[in-house]
């Protein structure tokens, strides 16, 4: 596929584009995460299940749009009972490598497999900038928890106009597509990372959404100096 489809699926986040893309770079997801990230995104992927409450013993998580299964397999480790909802199946495919089977679905995040009211903690890790509505998908992520029950949310984030943050601007806009190029086949995915990554809005603006969208509370925190963003939400208690 060529770079011009996926330029049409930054403005109108084509879920079947979305779905080719994840699909083509699958087989080479992990390394070029690890490659590109420094192995940072699973010192991130720790940090939500540390958010989530570190023990999760007894609770049901879902981690949505779960990929090859990283955050999956953290949730598992800290005793969650998980369910990993992914609506790529070539991504969907590396994930009974990492843990059982039968704890994969296919599905969408935007209406998910998932009975209302069924999880303690929600978890979406770089899923969330992929979907074609995030007010639909924030409404879906609250319709599954439990009340009173978390929901998290990772993703990239951008850094402030220091030093700092105008290298990782270069680097994403530079660098990043070329490694990432190289490294999974698929420049033309790696240039979609850095245009929806250099779009998304703030993180104050993302929680104020959340707020109109029925949770209860919800706070940030940046990570690698806002490289990425973790969302905390909690959805409203029964009265
Ligand atoms: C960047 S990967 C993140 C995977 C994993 N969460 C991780 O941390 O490595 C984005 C994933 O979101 C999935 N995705 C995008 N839109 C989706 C949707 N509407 N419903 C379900 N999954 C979706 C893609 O298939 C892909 O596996």
């Amino acid at each position: 596929m060529g770079e011009r489809t996926l330029t049409e699926a930054k403005s109108d986040k084509d879920p079947k584009v979305v779905q080719g893309m994840f699909a083509r770079i699958a087989g080479r997801y992990d390394l070029a995460n690890r490659v590109l990230s420094g192995g940072v995104d699973t010192r991130w992927r720790r940090r939500v299940v540390k958010r989530a409450g570190g023990d999760l013993s007894g609770q049901r998580a879902v981690d949505v749009a779960c990929g090859t299964g990283d955050l999956a397999v953290v949730l598992d480790r800290a005793g969650a009972d998980v369910l990993g909802v992914d609506f790529t199946f070539e991504m969907l495919e590396h994930a009974p490598a990492k843990l059982r089977p039968g704890v994969w679905v296919q599905g969408d995040a935007l209406a998910m497999p998932v009975s209302s009211g069924s999880a303690d903690v929600v978890t979406m890790a770089f899923g969330l900038r992929n979907v074609v509505d995030r007010r639909q998908c924030f409404r879906e992520l609250l319709r599954i928890t439990k009340p009173g029950g978390k929901v998290l949310i990772l993703e990239f984030g951008m850094p402030d106009r220091d030093l700092f943050g105008r290298v990782y601007r270069s680097y994403l806009t530079h660098v990043l597509p070329r490694i990432g190029g190289a490294l999974s086949g698929d420049r033309a995915a790696y240039r979609y990372l850095d245009s929806t990554v250099q779009e998304w809005p703030d993180a104050h603006q993302l929680s104020q959404e959340m707020l109109e969208d029925g949770f209860a509370s919800v706070d940030h925190e940046r990570l690698f100096r806002g490289v990425a963003c973790l969302h905390v939400a909690v959805a409203p208690s029964e009265v």
